[in-house]
């Protein structure tokens, strides 16, 4: 018997591969970006007709910034662009979005767009969606360690007290369902630096499948591949049979 609901309470995607999608159609990397969009818009639909909680999207990371300086800016470009035409919409469809990551790095423009947006749809509850942007798990890390000590300087906590449940209390995400399902799009089977914290026990699914070309379909796949696992979290098959057995 399988320990796995159907259908996974929070998904994380690494949307990748939106720069060879462009090449192979001989346009600049910013057109895939920009496809990407249709992709985020038919995902969160596949989430609300899902019943998914929460779907996490890994936008921009710290690391991303090394690129060369005309992508990031039209990647910026194309985020205040996003945050002024999708909100409405995602407002609408019932999304609370919320911006995850250093967002200090980011130009004033985009910040209070980004604020202004996760206020509007605060009081939303049909799907939690997270965009990580300037993210990165290690960051993610540090800045609750950060917490922690700061609570440790002003003598609220003592450093011996500091286990796995206070620091996770710290980082991001920490008050919603956690990970159940890690996907990433562009072929690459790695998880680069996104919720690596969070993802301890989530199931991996990779596929070839281009981030443009991701659909409700690909979606869907991914969901069934996930309910076909079994989740053990340490114990073995026979435990996890008993647990699911009604006359347990
Ligand atoms: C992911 O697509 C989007 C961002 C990192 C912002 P890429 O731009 O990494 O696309 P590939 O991997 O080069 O194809
Ligand atoms: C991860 O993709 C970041 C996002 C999708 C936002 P990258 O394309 O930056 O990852 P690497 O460099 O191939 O590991
Ligand atoms: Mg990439």
């Amino acid at each position: 018997m399988n320990s796995t609901p159907t259908v996974p309470h929070h998904i994380a995607i690494v949307m990748d591969g939106n720069g060879r999608w462009a090449k192979a159609r001989h346009r600049p990397r910013s057109f895939g970006h920009n496809a990407g969009r249709k992709a985020v818009r038919d995902v969160v639909e596949g989430c609300l007709r899902q019943g998914v909680q929460v779907l996490t999207l890994f936008a921009f990371s710290s690391e991303n910034w090394q690129r060369p300086q005309d992508e990031v800016g039209a990647l910026m470009e194309l985020f205040l662009r996003a945050l002024d035409k999708e909100v409405d919409e995602l407002h609408e469809q019932g999304v609370r979005l919320r911006f995850i990551g250093d967002l200090t790095a980011f130009s004033d423009a985009l910040q209070r767009r980004m604020r202004a947006a996760m206020t509007r749809t605060a009081g939303n509850d049909k799907l939690h969606m997270n965009v990580a942007v300037n993210y990165g798990g290690r960051w993610d890390i540090v800045q609750a360690a950060r917490r922690a000590a700061a609570a440790v300087a002003r003598g609220e906590l003592r450093a011996e007290d500091i286990d796995e449940a206070t620091l996770g209390r710290w980082m991001s995400l920490a008050e919603l369902p956690p990970l159940d399902l890690f996907i990433r799009t562009g072929g690459d089977c790695r998880i680069s630096n996104f919720l690596l914290w969070q993802v301890a026990y989530a199931e991996l699914h990779f596929t070839d499948t281009l981030w443009p070309d991701f659909d409700q379909a690909c979606l869907q796949r991914a969901i069934d591949d996930y309910a076909g696992r079994e989740r053990r979290f340490g114990r073995t098959g026979d435990q996890v049979a008993r647990t699911q057995d009604p006359a347990c």
